[in-house]
């Protein structure tokens, strides 16, 4: 799938500071694809090291996802700068707060809805007129935990995630310009995976906790670079038959856009 895009082709990364979204802006920037990217984040030295390593091809938009403002900044820089959007990844997410419904914080649990579900919204509702025009593709990334209930605890981050699946769903049928399509990465080496491990522990099941701290001891656990390669060939490629799907990256339906 390593096809080469016209060289202006725009796409906005959030979360691309650090992990997964670092990675797919990485391969978005690079050749074959070398597009321009918009990417997204709180930290700006993430942002940074990818202005460094493609110079000229890269805007950061430092914020707070959760903040609309960003998204919407996001969404303007990429007009001004660039003059188009083919295309957005909407990565950034946060696992916080694991915890049983009997104990849940509420308002905890709406801050990580605003981050990983409303934020994409507020930045589509942006998008979608510019998204029309490029007949672009909007790539959600999920997880397992979307629909698995045997992630005791995880109640926020995967109704989060579900409603992720319904975005893709609704888009393909609202917007028939548009290409919708969610991705589970499946269980990577980054910092969100860090966390669980560090901080989660006595809020989760003990055998999906000691599995998480298995893979990671026995350096079997995944780094970003397959899902990542996936993600970003599907926001450059991804075909209309795929919009309103969710998929796992490594399912048959998505074997082509592996390598
Ligand atoms: N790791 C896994 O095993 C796994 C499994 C399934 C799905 N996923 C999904 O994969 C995606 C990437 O996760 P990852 O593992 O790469 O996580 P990560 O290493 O923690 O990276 C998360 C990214 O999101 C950004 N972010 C978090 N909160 C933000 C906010 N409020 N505003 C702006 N940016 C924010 C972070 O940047 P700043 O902190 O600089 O803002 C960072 O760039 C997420 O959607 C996650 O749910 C991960």
């Amino acid at each position: 799938m390593k096809m080469a895009v016209n060289e202006s082709s725009v796409f906005i990364v959030t979360g691309a500071s650090r992990g997964l979204g670092f990675n797919i802006a990485e391969k978005l920037l690079s050749a074959p694809i070398s597009a321009n990217v918009v990417a997204v984040a709180r930290s700006q030295i993430g942002l940074a090291k990818l202005s460094k390593k493609f110079p000229g091809q890269v805007e950061s938009v430092v914020g707070d996802i959760s903040d609309y403002k960003t998204g919407s900044k996001a969404v303007k820089t990429a007009i001004e700068t660039f003059g188009k959007i083919n295309g957005i990844v909407f990565n950034a997410a946060v696992i916080h707060p694991i915890s049983t419904i009997a104990e849940t914080d509420i308002n905890e649990f709406k801050k990580l809805f605003d981050i990983n579900f409303f934020s994409i919204l507020a930045t589509l509702k942006d998008a979608i007129p510019y998204l029309r025009q490029s007949k672009g593709r909007v790539l959600l990334v999920s997880s397992e935990a979307s629909y698995e209930s045997h992630f005791y605890g995880w109640e926020a981050y995967g109704s989060s995630k579900a409603c992720v699946n319904h975005l893709a769903a609704t888009l393909a049928v609202e917007e028939p310009d548009i290409t919708a399509v969610s991705v589970d990465p499946g269980v990577m080496d980054t910092s969100m995976q860090e966390e669980i491990r560090t901080q989660h522990g006595g809020s989760m099941r003990s055998d999906h906790y000691e599995y998480l701290a298995k893979i990671k001891e026995e350096g079997t656990i995944e780094p970003t670079n397959a899902p990542a390669t996936v993600i970003s060939n599907l926001v450059v490629h991804a075909p209309k038959e795929l919009s309103g799907k969710y998929h796992a990256f490594n399912s048959p339906e998505l074997a082509q856009y592996l390598n």
